[in-house]
């Protein structure tokens, strides 16, 4: 897929109407970037006026990548909860919906959720929250499904100061354990059961199984399908008992700008995932600043960002970045196939969607449905769509663009990380041409660079000009993540090292004439399955965890809906033999360790794996044998046994 990004250079002009909401043209693009960059600390002390500040920050920017220390606003004092909720019922604008449900199934009622009401439901959830125990500063594990109670915690966390770290829902009882383990979380706020395409996902029953492994003080349950479930007396609490006579009046605490905001935990190249930390002023000075230009925020227009709110596009584009902007945001608890492949059309039929974000692998999965399903709905609310989570193929890219968009609004194609917070690099609607498969221009402030393997830039950062390399970026920005949870050596190893005084994204980057960025993928050992980031170093300890497993090597590969698939080599212990029943066996394994998401596309069975003569695995070779490129694998008289790699041909040719 990469190879067809990078071939396809067409240009698509922007509609001659698109800028209407911020007005934000090219030339003022290229006025407010040059600024941005120029005189930082007077752009973002101006982007940051748009928020309500309990003492207003004096110092904007104080940060260094080498020694790593970043700090934004660092004398300000906010809460954000109060800038998404609060701000706007004390602006007279109580009666806007700040949420709309759709559930799982669209014959289920849908719900709205107006400001007033999310300032009254939030306040009483902070109270519930204060009630068992939860202090400033303590951390909060959400492990909820996609229902606005699940946005409503995060923002409860928030009033009070408690720092939220929201477990996706598809994630393991193992994978919760780590999380909670990790950032010593006393409570766990989940709910009975979630919904996706009809099944049940057993919420509940999940956080049991991580109590026994990681035991927490309270256990906070809100009621969503009326499953039954097992309450452990003492430890779990539901909701609606526990909130029952609270007080909604709940003072929202005044917070440091670098008071921690939430922990999110995200895959790297090695060991178990890291707990990436935003503090509270720059997040939201970047998520507002970001939503505001990026989508080209209009009042009274509904926002639809399809991810979930356990992964950080959820966070700032379902819950911080709209709600900051007193917009209407949509959440969806089911899935785009349920019950037919129209879902995500018919939705946005219903609702009158204006802007609708989604991934790369949705739209894929749905192009090959084919169009009847999008022509079957209106779908002429919309004005802008949004891609985001992987690079998106030009065919994807054009079919979203002619058949979601009817050829005839613009689509922004967003790069960015857990780690940036918000978005780094797109176009804007009403000042950039696009070109699909590339993500687009630097937003206000960032400076991407692009160095080779020994760190040497590649032209110039200024100046731009064509060229490929790994992804730099030189400058902080307020969004950048500060740490990683109990471990900033960890944070500046991983970040910071690679290229020393540059925060090192992961990713390989193009730069054309234009000075478009297209990015090519990651560079390290991080896959991207279906828009869902994984360490390849996460299934290869599930994998070896099992008795009958030895070893285990994991890879990515091309993957026409998924972008990449899950690619495991494994050799066994002596004695044992593969059969069908042991790969369903280790694919039901992971799918357990971590979760569904990290189920194995293919489990190839080798006697052993190629190392070199120091033991070292070589990725490369196995990384182009599960990609079908045999023609490319460079130098194997290096492997200590070179014989082992035409069995590994022969055993990936013949499946
Ligand atoms: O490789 C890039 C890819 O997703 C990675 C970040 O994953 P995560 O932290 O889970 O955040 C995903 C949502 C922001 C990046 O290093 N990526 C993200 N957006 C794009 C992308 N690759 C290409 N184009 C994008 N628009």
């Amino acid at each position: 897929m990469a190879a067809d990004v990078m071939t396809h250079e067409d240009v698509v002009a922007r509609p001659a109407t698109a800028a209407q909401g911020t007005n934000c043209t090219l030339a003022d693009y290229q006025a407010m970037y040059a600024r941005s960059v120029d005189d930082p600390d007077g752009f973002w002390a101006e982007q940051a006026a748009r928020l309500d500040w309990v003492k207003a920050p004096t110092k904007i920017s104080g940060w260094s990548f080498d020694p790593v220390d970043i700090k934004w606003f660092e004398d300000g004092v906010l809460n954000i909860c109060h800038n998404a909720v609060d701000r706007h019922v004390d602006a007279g604008h109580g009666d806007r919906t700040a949420l709309i449900f759709e559930p799982d199934s669209p014959d289920s009622p849908v719900r709205t959720i107006t400001y007033a009401e999310l300032q009254r439901d939030v306040a009483k959830m902070a109270n519930t929250f204060k009630k068992l125990g939860i202090a400033k500063g303590d951390r909060v594990t959400i492990y909820m499904p996609m229902i606005p109670e699940g946005a409503m915690a995060m923002l409860a966390c928030a009033r009070i100061g408690a720092i939220h770290s929201v477990v996706f829902g598809g994630f393991s009882p193992d994978a919760i354990a780590g999380r909670v383990e990790d950032c010593e979380s006393d409570w766990i706020v989940t709910a009975d059961e979630g919904l996706r395409g009809s099944k049940s996902i057993p919420l509940k029953a999940n956080v049991d199984i991580a109590c026994e492994k990681a035991p927490v003080k309270g256990v906070l349950v809100f009621r969503h399908t009326g499953g039954d479930v097992a309450m452990t007396e003492e430890r779990d609490h539901w909701y609606h008992d526990l909130s029952d006579g609270v007080d909604s009046d709940c003072p929202c605490e005044p917070m440091n700008a670098e008071d921690p905001l939430f922990i999110l935990y995200t895959s790297g190249s090695t060991g178990k995932p890291k707990g990436v930390v935003h503090t509270t002023g720059g997040y939201a000075v970047w998520t507002e600043t970001t939503f505001r230009y990026v989508f080209d925020y209009r009042p009274g227009e509904v926002f639809w960002c399809t991810a979930d709110i356990g992964w950080v596009t959820g966070h700032s584009y379902i819950v911080y970045g709209p709600l900051q902007n007193g917009a209407t945001a949509l959440m969806f608890e089911g899935v785009p196939n349920y019950p037919d492949h129209d879902r995500f059309w018919q939705v946005i039929d219903k609702h009158k969607v204006n802007v609708f974000y989604t991934a790369p692998t949705a739209i894929r999965a749905l192009m090959r449905e084919g169009e009847s399903y999008v022509q079957k709905h209106d779908l002429s609310s919309l004005r802008l769509l949004g891609s985001v989570g992987e690079p998106i193929n030009p065919e994807a890219w054009r079919w979203y663009h002619e058949q979601v968009g009817k050829g005839a609004i613009p689509i922004v194609d967003t790069w960015w990380q857990t780690e940036t917070g918000g978005i780094m690099i797109t176009t804007l609607p009403g000042a950039h041409d696009m070109k699909p498969g590339s993500a687009g221009k630097p937003f206000f402030g960032i400076c991407p660079q692009l160095v080779d393997n020994d760190g040497e830039v590649l032209a110039d950062e200024t100046i731009g000009g064509a060229t490929e390399g790994n992804l730099c970026i030189t400058r902080s920005w307020p969004g950048q993540a500060r740490t990683v949870y109990g471990d900033h050596e960890r944070f500046i190893q991983t970040y910071f090292t690679t290229y020393r005084g540059k925060y090192f994204t992961g990713d390989g980057c193009r730069r054309d004439e234009d000075g478009y960025y297209w990015i090519t993928g990651r560079v390290d050992d991080v896959i991207n399955v279906s828009g869902h980031r994984m360490g390849t170093a996460e299934v290869e300890s599930a994998l070896v965890l099992h008795a009958r497993v030895s070893e285990a090597a994991v890879v990515g590969y091309p993957h026409d809906i998924k972008g990449q698939g899950i690619y495991c080599y494994v050799t066994l212990n002596a004695g044992e033999e593969a059969s069908d029943e042991l790969t369903a066996e280790l694919r039901q394994w992971v799918r357990k360790e971590i979760g569904p998401i990290a189920t194995p596309d293919h489990l190839h069975f080798t006697p052993a794996l190629p190392k070199t003569r120091s033991g070292k695995i070589m990725r490369r070779i196995l990384r182009k044998i599960a990609e079908n490129d045999y023609g490319s694998l460079g130098d194997t008289s290096t492997l200590a046994d070179p014989s082992l790699v035409d069995g590994l041909i022969e055993g990936r040719m013949n499946r």
